[in-house]
């Protein structure tokens, strides 16, 4: 699904060419055409359709690596990529906790970057990941409101879409008229990756956001677009009015340096009472902006709302892309300067 989603995005881009493709011993040696089931709208684009699918070991005709290989073969074959001089541009979650290896969303931690110089081979090849698919969510939503108020406790209660089970995931008869309450591994990512994320750069190293959050995540029979229901609690709560405005008017280095996946507005608040929906509001931005609506108190906590995201998009190719974008626009790659 997600390779998939960096194919489309890919194909057009003004920096980028496509120059090979890597999956399983079930497509080598195919053509990627044959290969792959097209799942995503739109055609296939005709430019990969017969390039040859190749094993994901070194060499392969490319600059740089964009993976979405499955967590538990990513740790060992983005391993060898960055060792053998390619900067790896990972959407996997075998190195994202690694105290050297940037989580990064751009528009939230950027200077999170510096932590290239603590891992980078000698060969010049580095990892940096983007995190899992609802974090980045969370963590777009909770980063202006942390700035201006500090988050002290954030709870997430999500309804996840079955494309982020990859293809052909999860069993029809396991999700029609129903929703499953377990997503293994899921809530421990959301819950660690966040303070990551919104940490601060000291010293060469991530001192984690020291805040209290807490996940619970739900399978749901929606295709694209997970839903995170929110509440959060601030060291100095904010007007309701002040919270909106955080949220609304939140703009940061992508926005600043025009990057080209950077949508115009990274959060985007609805006042309906409906909103957001997965199917009305996961493309918003090209499908890299979230929309937040349902803002309002809490009797538990300070604060309510729901957030929604695109998360093949948002919550992983796009989120990759934009990072490659910003290493190429602050001068990390080789080529960044020609
Ligand atoms: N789906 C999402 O919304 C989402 C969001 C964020 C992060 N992620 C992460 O992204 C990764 C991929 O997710 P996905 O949804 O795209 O899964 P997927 O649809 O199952 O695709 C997995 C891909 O990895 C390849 N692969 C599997 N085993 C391999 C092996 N031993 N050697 C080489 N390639 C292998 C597969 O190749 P074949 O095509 O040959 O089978 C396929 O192309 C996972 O780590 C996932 O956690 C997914």
């Amino acid at each position: 699904m997600v390779g998939q989603r960096f194919i489309q995005l890919l194909v057009d881009h003004p920096q980028f060419e496509v120059t090979a493709v890597a999956a399983s011993d079930r497509s080598r040696g195919k053509a990627y055409g044959d290969a792959c089931t097209w799942r995503i709208g739109g055609e296939m684009p005709p430019a990969v359709r017969m390039m040859p699918v190749q094993p994901p070991t070194p060499p392969l005709d490319c600059d740089l690596v964009f993976s979405s290989l499955p967590g538990e073969m990513a740790r060992e074959t983005e391993g060898i990529f960055a060792t053998s001089g390619y900067p790896v541009i990972s959407n996997s979650s075998a190195y994202r906790m690694d105290e050297d290896v940037p989580l990064l969303i751009p528009e939230v931690n950027h200077e999170h970057l510096g932590l290239i110089k603590r891992q980078r081979y000698e060969s010049g090849g580095f990892i940096v990941t983007n995190p899992n698919c609802s974090t980045i969510m969370i963590a777009i939503a909770l980063a202006p409101l942390h700035a201006a108020f500090g988050v002290t406790a954030a709870a997430a209660t999500t309804l996840q879409a079955l494309s982020g089970a990859g293809y052909p995931g999860v069993a029809s008869l396991d999700i029609v008229d129903n929703v499953l309450p377990y997503i293994g591994g899921e809530e421990e990512k959301i819950e660690s990756e966040t303070t990551k994320i919104l940490g601060r750069f000291v010293e060469d190293r991530i001192q984690l956001a020291s805040m209290a959050v807490s996940a619970q995540v739900h399978r749901v029979n929606v295709t694209d677009g997970h839903m995170a229901a929110m509440r959060v609690k601030f060291a100095r709560k904010p007007e309701l009015n002040e919270l909106r405005e955080a949220l609304a008017s939140f703009r940061s280095l992508p926005q600043e340096l025009g990057l080209h996946s950077a949508p115009a507005k990274p959060i985007v608040v609805r006042e309906e009472a409906d909103r957001p929906q997965p199917r009305l509001d996961r493309d918003a931005g090209q499908g890299m902006t979230v929309t937040i609506g349902r803002l309002q108190e809490d009797a538990v906590l300070d604060y309510r709302f729901v957030a929604l995201s695109h998360n093949t998009i948002r919550g992983a190719a796009g989120a990759a892309i934009l990072n490659a974008e910003l290493l190429i626009a602050l001068g990390h790659l080789r080529w960044s300067a020609q």
